[in-house]
């Protein structure tokens, strides 16, 4: 690539020595005598300035650097009089890759509202907020895979395109070859997905932990860390159509070893962002929400509290609060109720466990109340429930009790229910949704801003 990031430039002490950085224009000012270029490449939030002087080169090649132009510059590296940055770039070589016409480039000088930035989702990462958030959901995706290697759990790889419907919510993308126009039919009058590609119907997966669980019980423990899709039609800053999700799975955990996992885990997370990302961080701090460290170091530090969903629910009614959705228990949560635990009653992070069972997925482990589930939702400031999980029902009998009830076809799921007739084990796992820790990590408000091409019902424009 023949040039130095602007990060190693930055902290480079090699004052008289000569580089080449590459880069976008952020700002340009100055006058007849000296010019200066502010450069970003992305490698770190802050940009090198770069200083010209006008008389060296021609008159064209100044004009043409202009915001949003990419450019490469040789020069040598001096400490800067300017305060605020260590050193700085006197150019004698400046050579124009890209121009962005000044009256059409959407980025202006001026901030930008983020709705205004979702619509040029295409040129958006080349903003500070979004350098920073991008920066930080690497970092996060990193820290995740190495949190698991240290701790020998290994990467299974889940499919995409399934034929079973692990959450049982019913809210799936079909996948078809079919010619729409011209639709083979069964004779009851559906869809002849016999024909079709697979030779049965399929769609995108909602969740990797069914396979994440064949995984567990050969390789005891293990985790996925793809896309997930789920066509609800739910327009929340909380929601995507197309999410990642990170799905450990344990044999021999049970729920408790499950919560302790969840918790150290999401503790590690925070902790490797305060680590790893705090230049991104003071920015997002400064720009969006002053109270954002403060509250990463709190999360990292603090120890959850742990309750029953029942419990819960008495919290919430003797609370008096007027809540949208009434409460009763056999309520599902809604993310008021969860923001009022977290945020007004205990105001730490919250493990929610033993939830309704009717209000929960069939793999989940059945307590001997008959009513409810070993299931465990972690509950966060700001987001609600950040991580879903459960310990699994590994028995046979009971199992397929619960899949017949639930009217979900045995077909579809033999595999799965194979597991627990040969070699089955006491196992355990959760699903954190990626976007909901980016979301808590960068203060942002919006999901939609911390995923570089959102999908969300009516938008897949980029
Ligand atoms: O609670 P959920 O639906 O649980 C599962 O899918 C289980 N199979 C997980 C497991 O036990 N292996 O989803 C898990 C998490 C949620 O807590 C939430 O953080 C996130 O995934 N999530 C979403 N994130 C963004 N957009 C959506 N539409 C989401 N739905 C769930
Ligand atoms: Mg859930």
């Amino acid at each position: 690539p023949g040039r130095t990031k602007v990060k190693e430039l930055l902290a480079s002490k090699e004052l008289g020595s000569d580089f080449v950085v590459k880069g976008w224009v952020r700002t340009k000012r100055g006058n007849k005598s000296v010019v200066f270029i502010a450069l970003n490449d992305g490698s770190t939030i802050s940009n090198i300035q770069v200083v010209a002087n006008p008389e060296e080169y021609s008159e064209e090649v100044l004009k043409l650097v202009t915001t949003g132009s990419c450019i490469r510059v040789s020069g040598t590296l001096v400490e800067s009089p300017a305060s605020g940055q260590p050193v700085e770039i006197h150019a004698k070589e400046i050579e124009v890759y890209g121009t962005a016409d000044a009256d059409t480039y959407p980025l202006q000088k001026k901030g930008h509202s983020l709705e205004f930035l979702r619509e040029i989702a295409h040129l958006r990462p080349r903003t500070n907020t979004f350098g920073a958030v991008l920066r930080i959901r690497h970092a996060m995706a990193y820290g995740i895979h190495k949190y698991f290697n240290d701790k020998g759990f290994f990467y299974l790889h889940a499919p995409i395109i399934t034929g079973s419907d692990a959450e049982g919510a019913g809210a799936m993308f079909q996948v078809t070859t079919l010619d729409l126009n011209n639709l083979p039919k069964t004779e009851e009058g559906s869809i002849d997905f016999a024909q079709d590609f697979f030779g049965k119907a399929t769609n995108l997966t909602v969740s990797g932990q069914l396979e994440g669980e064949l995984g567990a019980l050969a390789l005891s423990e293990v985790y996925t860390f793809g896309p997930t899709f789920r066509a609800e039609n739910s327009n929340t800053p909380r929601h995507l159509a197309e999410f990642w999700m990170i799905e450990p799975e344990m044999a021999f955990f049970d729920i408790k070893d499950n919560m302790d996992l969840a918790e150290d885990f999401l503790k590690y997370l925070v902790r490797y962002a305060l680590d790893n990302c705090m230049e991104d961080l003071e920015f997002l701090t400064k720009m969006y929400d002053a109270e954002l460290i403060d509250r990463l170091k709190f999360v990292a530090e603090s120890s959850f509290e742990r309750l029953p969903y029942t419990t819960a629910i008495e919290i919430l009614i003797a609370s008096g609060q007027k809540f949208e959705y009434p409460v009763s228990w056999g309520l599902d949560l809604q993310s008021e109720h969860e923001r009022y635990l977290v945020e007004k009653h205990f105001k730490r992070p919250v493990i929610l466990t033993d939830y309704p069972r009717d209000i929960k997925a069939f793999y989940m482990k059945q307590n001997e109340d008959g009513k409810t589930v070993r299931a465990m939702d972690v509950l966060f400031p700001r987001i609600g429930e950040i991580i879903g999980g459960s310990q699994r029902e590994e028995n046979y009998d009971k199992l397929l009790g619960r899949i017949r009830e639930m009217g979900i076809h045995e077909k579809d799921v033999w595999w799965y229910l194979e597991t627990r007739k040969f070699g089955t084990a006491p196992h355990s796992g959760f699903g954190l949704g990626f976007e909901r820790l980016v979301l808590f990590v960068t203060g942002m408000a919006n999901i939609r801003d911390v995923i570089p091409f959102p999908r969300t019902p009516k938008n897949a424009e980029f």
